[in-house]
């Protein structure tokens, strides 16, 4: 959904920023600023360089320079897409989201498009209404039925059931379906949602979970996509998945990560095990940080969705064949998204959960913090039958040839190149050789796709269909530093502002994209004077890095004297004029040059002109910078 700039600033200004951020980090109040430790997890310096400005809205790091609003903190701390961040603030809030016909109009969402957003809304409040439902008829079991004494001999707590909202499928056929139909809910998105099904013989339609523990699939927006349901005894087959439906997609779906994207973020590091149960296990012995995909090995799109989170990952599959089939299957994307993966074998073919009950969290734990590469647990598997001989060493380097292709970071690259050619006791160079020529073969690495930048690439990774348009967002690369600079004197304080827009310095940035922000922000400024303090979070998520208009939280700005800004803005100032009269200069040579002899004399004249103009101008400036320096 794309909202309007008032929406997006109504739910910004709903919110104060420091009690979101102060769920990641203590902020204890400085001056203007809260400062406390940086909560970003690739931040491991532990001095208080991050500071939060209530006034503004803000936040700014002087350690890693990360800084921003209240939207790009909670895109990063909860890897949602922009969209996907007002939404949830909004939510938060009580806000309610706009009506599609009002978020529609020009540019807005086409009428089709609106519709399968409005279908899939329903869809989410059926499940959930389901969750509800089978959450209720657990909670109605009396405490000697079978069914708790499951769950109890399972070890799941009363805690975890009401967190996980973990259910009771009754065994009946017609339990969840009465209680839609007394709701009046539409049976057809039910069934679309695999909940119920069509009767094969007569009419009607019947429940297809039965009898069954019920782990309700949230995803990480908090929406009820999808359900894995347990039998009791020992039945085939051992869990029923909702099947592949507009809101249930098993290929880029984590269970239990909307509860612990946060512990991901925190800890930077992502545990990721095979199911429900393993999953619960581990979230109830304190190793919050983990996820679980649904049986499967892991696919490009869960790579992606978890490098929103954290680069480093360790997966924790089952010790059978299968589970370690899947996890060298998972090696490749984890690779190709940039990630460090790590993989843990426990023994005795356990399964996480037989291991925390057998041996005890703690020693998992410590056997997680060991974990090695997990290329090297796949090389070492491969390796079990290689004999060393020249057929061997060309088989070898056959099957591990595409994982070493999918690797994005070219350090670890050339690291498993390495360990490779080690074990082989060949050059590093003969491997490289024997790549490349595999990949002219048509080897190659495997097909990932490609990548796009920014919301497009979250918004593929969404866990439910996707549906937003990015925002239109200004990418600044390499920004000049004066321009840089009096922006942020400009957003430091309200005189500085007029007096830098007073001097029109910003018809003389080069810069295109800072140009076109500091016109967009005096633009604003004029149109709204009073919300001068606004103004720098406002823009903190229109811009590429947020930084560009949160640097004057820097101490180099904030602890400026009055005469200390005035005197750094009449540098800048200088440095912009200079800069531009050289610029046009040589714009202007060059559209020269370019006409050549066949032009009219007459504009060769005028540029001429212009040319002496921009020069006579620039003399001045030499002689008034000599004495600034002198
Ligand atoms: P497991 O067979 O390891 O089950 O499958 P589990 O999670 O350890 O469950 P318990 O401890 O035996 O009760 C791992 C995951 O594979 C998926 C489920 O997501 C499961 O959690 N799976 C397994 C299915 O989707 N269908 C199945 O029939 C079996
Ligand atoms: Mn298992």
């Amino acid at each position: 959904m794309k909202f309007s700039q008032d929406f997006i600033e109504k739910v910004r200004e709903s919110t104060n920023i420091l009690d979101i951020i102060s769920q990641y980090t203590q902020l204890k109040r400085t001056g203007h600023n809260h400062v406390g430790v940086c909560p970003f997890p690739d931040h491991t310096d532990k001095t208080p360089s991050f500071s939060v400005n209530e006034n503004k809205q803000l936040y700014y790091c002087f350690g890693c320079k990360k800084a921003g609003n209240l939207y790009t903190f909670v895109q990063a701390f909860q890897g949602l897409s922009f969209p996907e961040a007002v939404e949830y603030l909004a939510q938060r809030a009580g806000i309610p989201l706009p009506k599609e016909s009002e978020v529609g109009g020009p540019g807005g969402l086409g009428s089709a498009a609106s519709k399968e957003r409005e279908e899939r809304k329903l869809l989410w409040r059926i499940n959930e209404f389901a969750a509800h439902f089978f959450h209720q008829q657990l909670l109605r079991l009396p405490l000697e039925h079978r069914v708790r004494g499951y769950l109890k001999g399972r070890g799941l707590s009363a805690e975890t059931i009401a967190k996980f909202q973990i259910g009771f499928a009754p065994d009946s056929w017609d339990s969840l379906l009465s209680a839609l139909e007394a709701k009046k809910i539409p049976l057809f998105q039910a069934q679309h949602l695999g909940l119920i099904k069509a009767r094969s013989q007569g009419e009607g339609q019947y429940d297809v979970f039965r009898n069954r523990v019920m782990f309700p699939i949230v995803s990480p927006q908090g929406r009820y996509i999808g359900f894995g349901g347990r039998v009791l005894g020992n039945d085939l087959p051992k869990y029923i998945n909702s099947p592949e439906s507009k809101v249930f997609h098993k290929g880029r779906i984590f269970y239990g990560l909307h509860e612990t994207a946060k512990f991901i973020s925190a800890k930077n590091l992502a545990i990721v095990v095979e199911g429900y149960t393993d999953f619960i296990s581990l979230y109830q012995a304190g190793i919050t940080n983990v996820v679980a995909v649904l049986g499967t090995a892991l696919t490009a799109e869960h790579a992606r969705l978890l490098g929103r989170y954290t680069k480093n990952v360790v997966i924790l599959f089952d010790g059978d064949s299968a589970g370690q089939a899947a996890a060298e299957k998972s090696l490749s994307f984890l690779l190709a998204e940039g990630l460090f993966p790590r993989g843990l074998t426990l023994a005795d073919k356990m399964d996480p959960d037989e291991f925390i009950k057998t041996k005890g969290a703690q020693e998992l734990v410590s056997q997680l913090e060991r974990a090695p590469e997990l290329f090297r647990l796949v090389m070492d598997r491969k390796l079990s039958s290689y004999q060393g001989g020249a057929a061997d060493k060309v088989g070898f380097l056959d099957q591990i040839g595409p994982v070493l292709l999918s690797v994005k970071d070219e350090r670890l690259k050339d690291l498993y190149v390495h360990q490779v050619a080690e074990v082989l006791e060949v050059s590093g160079q003969w491997i490289l050789k024997s790549l490349s020529q595999a990949r002219k073969q048509g080897g190659g690495p495997v097909k990932v796709p490609s990548l796009k930048s920014g919301d497009s690439l979250r918004q593929e990774v969404s866990q439910e269909a996707p549906e937003a348009t990015p925002e239109s967002v200004l990418t600044i690369s390499n920004p000049p530093k004066a321009e840089l600079f009096l922006i942020n004197l400009a957003l430091g304080r309200r005189e500085y502002m007029e007096h830098i827009e007073k001097s029109g310095a910003v018809e003389q940035f080069t810069h295109p994209g800072l140009r076109q922000l500091f016109l967009r922000i005096l633009d604003r400024y004029r149109q709204i004077p009073s919300e001068f303090d606004n103004l720098s979070a406002y823009f903190a998520n229109q811009v590429e890095p947020a930084s560009t208009v949160s640097l004057h939280l820097d101490g180099q700005f904030s602890e400026q004297t009055q005469e200390g800004a005035l005197k750094l803005i009449s540098d800048c100032l200088l440095k912009i004029r200079r800069a531009y009269a050289s610029h046009t200069t040589k714009q202007l040579a060059l559209a020269l040059r370019a006409q050549g002899a066949g032009s009219v004399q007459s504009e060769q004249k005028e540029k001429l002109e212009r040319i002496m103009n921009v020069q006579r101008q620039r003399l001045p400036l030499r002689k008034e910078s000599g004495a600034s320096e002198a």
